[in-house]
């Protein structure tokens, strides 16, 4: 672990970029040399501007900079809000050579990235993530989207930064309920491809907790590695890329249950990544004493590791269906091979799932 920044490359062909991490990045990491053109929208919100949009701006005093602030929240990732950054792009006449900063948590990144991707066919853009969350996995990846009144992130692209700046910094600010969801898909990390860093962050949690920067810069970096390389041998999510989803399916029924009201992302997913946990136990593949040690971590880190307790198993089944991954029909789930390794797969019985949401639902 060091203090001094490190780079991370997303390896991609002709659309790789690095993801650059930190102390003060905005300031270190000379993001003028990720802009070709002479213009500049930045993209924030009226949370993240008054903290964070003037000592980005100090670094771009030699390009014609604009900027649009939006409302903040999850319930203006949509089209509306998207057509407010066009608005500022057309109205501010920017061309092709044009690139969009993203500055902000993944609502920001998710909007920003897709109105990069589509305006005059695509523009270049950057993010620099100021969340947890978005720093370990939204900002990565080019998943970009709004929502539609019908379904979460249902119109949007694949579409890759410049590059991606992470300045730890930007975590001081963050309210811990925020920093605490972020830790959830941290572990992700771990579960899925690397119990090595499994075992570091239950060694290390109280660090992370104490929001300690060389162990946070340290746990980003190497969920960042984790993440690129999974999008280097996945872009379009065929496949492996899903993996990235553990607990998710569980998750989104929560949170669609809630109607995206009472728990956050992280949490859910917490939850979501238990329930998937105990499935992979219950079918013979991950040990009792791991489960143990995934509950406890997230548990330790203040996230929640069973269900809401107004949800029935019914309601997850009713739910789960509707998931992104479900093919011809048929319920497809990310499970634990062992700690460090996930498969996405159809092959489970349904008795052992209904066991384990039954399990879930009187435990709370
Ligand atoms: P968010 O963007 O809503 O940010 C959470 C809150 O923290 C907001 O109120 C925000 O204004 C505030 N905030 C951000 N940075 C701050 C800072 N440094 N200090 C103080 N406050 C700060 O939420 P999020 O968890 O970052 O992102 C969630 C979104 O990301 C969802 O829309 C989800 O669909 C999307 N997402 C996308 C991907 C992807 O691959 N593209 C992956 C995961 C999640
Ligand atoms: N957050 C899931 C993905 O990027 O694929």
């Amino acid at each position: 672990m060091t203090a001094k920044s490190t780079q991370v490359q997303v390896s991609l062909g002709d659309r790789s970029y690095p993801i650059s991490i930190g102390s003060d990045e905005i300031f270190n990491a000379d993001i003028g040399r990720y802009i070709s053109g002479k213009k500049v929208l930045i993209v924030t919100n009226e949370t993240i501007a008054p903290l964070y949009l003037e000592r980005l701006e100090q670094q771009l005093t030699d390009k014609q900079v604009s900027r649009v602030i939006l409302a903040d929240g999850e319930q203006y990732k949509n089209l509306d809000t998207l057509n407010l950054i066009f608005d500022q792009l057309i109205g501010d006449h920017h061309d092709r050579k044009t690139t969009l900063i993203a500055l902000g948590g993944g609502v920001v990144g998710d909007m920003t990235g897709f109105a990069a991707a589509s305006y005059q066919r695509g523009v270049a853009f950057i993010q620099i993530p100021t969340t947890l969350l978005a720093q370990v996995d939204s900002s990565v990846g080019g998943k970009t989207a709004v929502n539609h009144p019908m379904g979460k992130n249902m119109i949007g692209a694949f579409y890759q930064p410049q590059a991606v700046i992470i300045d730890t910094d930007t975590l001081s600010t963050l309210p811990d309920r925020e920093f605490y969801a972020g830790l959830a898909e941290v572990i992700k990390y771990g579960l899925i491809v690397d119990a090595d860093f499994f075992q570091w962050l239950e060694n290390n949690v109280d660090l992370l907790l104490q929001r300690d920067k060389r162990a946070l810069a340290y746990a980003i970096e190497l969920s960042c590695v984790s993440k690129a390389r999974i999008v280097a041998e996945d872009e379009t999510e065929q496949g492996i890329r899903a993996i990235l989803n553990l607990g998710h399916t569980f998750g989104h029924a929560i949170e669609t249950f809630q109607q995206y009201k009472q728990w956050i992302h992280g949490e859910a997913v917490a939850a979501g990544m238990v329930m998937a946990a105990e499935l992979s136990v219950i079918s013979g593949d991950l040990s009792e004493a791991d489960l143990h040690r995934i509950k406890d971590l997230l548990a330790r880190c203040s996230l929640p590791i069973t269900p809401p307790a107004d949800m029935q198993p019914d309601d997850f089944t009713g739910l789960m269906i509707r998931d992104k991954k479900v093919l011809d029909g048929q319920l497809r789930l990310v499970l634990l091979k062992r700690l460090g390794e996930a498969t996405v797969t159809g092959q489970f019985s349904i008795d052992h799932l209904n066991q384990v949401l039954i399990k879930a639902c009187i435990s709370k």
